[in-house]
């Protein structure tokens, strides 16, 4: 069974460090956003923790629905083939859209996704991302808050899995080589 004591090498990010930026990035959001109606997509399952923390932190009232897609790849890694897993509940033409992330590693995923959304015809559509691994993008995303950038290696914790496990640590951390080798 796994076991958070001995499963992580070291901490990244710490619960204070994420509230925190969260809580930056919200205020950016009330400020860029004031006086429209925003929609939160959050894509699941990662970016739940993300999304529960970010949309306590915006003042202004906002929607929220999920999408869970699924990529098809080798292994861990994405390939940028998508499928839908579960849609969203509503049309979002008209609306002003911000995907929420838990992380950008490819970009393989998002970019199908934001391509996927902006063919609905939303009146605008933005990403927010808790953390970003630049060294592994492979294709190019805008997004417009990014809470860190980290480095290319294997993260689990607020969100993000290793085999469905770990999401609920309330940080993020390194796991452990002698984890998935
Ligand atoms: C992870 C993560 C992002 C995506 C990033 O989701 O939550 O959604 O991969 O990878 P990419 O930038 O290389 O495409 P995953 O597919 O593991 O599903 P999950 O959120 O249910 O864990
Ligand atoms: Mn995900
Ligand atoms: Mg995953």
């Amino acid at each position: 069974a796994a076991d958070m004591g001995t499963d992580l090498e070291r901490v990244l990010v710490t619960e204070e460090e994420i509230q925190n930026r969260l809580q930056e990035m919200a205020a950016e959001i009330d400020s860029d956003y004031h006086g429209r109606d925003l929609l939160l997509v959050g894509v699941l399952k990662g970016a739940v923790m993300v999304m529960a923390d970010l949309s306590r932190k915006i003042s202004s009232p906002i929607q929220m629905d999920w999408m869970a897609v699924s990529s098809y790849g080798s292994g861990t890694k994405s390939s940028g083939v998508v499928r839908i897993l579960k849609d969203l509940d509503r049309d979002i033409s008209g609306k002003h859209v911000l995907v929420v992330e838990d992380i950008i590693d490819s970009g393989l995923t998002l970019s199908w996704l934001v391509a996927n959304l902006e063919s609905r015809g939303p009146a605008s559509i933005e990403v927010a991302t808790l953390l970003r691994k630049p060294d592994a993008l492979k294709v190019d995303v805008t997004v417009k808050y990014v809470g860190f950038d980290i480095p290319d290696e294997f993260v689990v914790g607020y969100g993000l899995d290793y085999a469905e496990r770990y999401r609920n640590l309330p940080f993020v951390g390194l796991l452990a080589p002698a984890v998935y080798s």
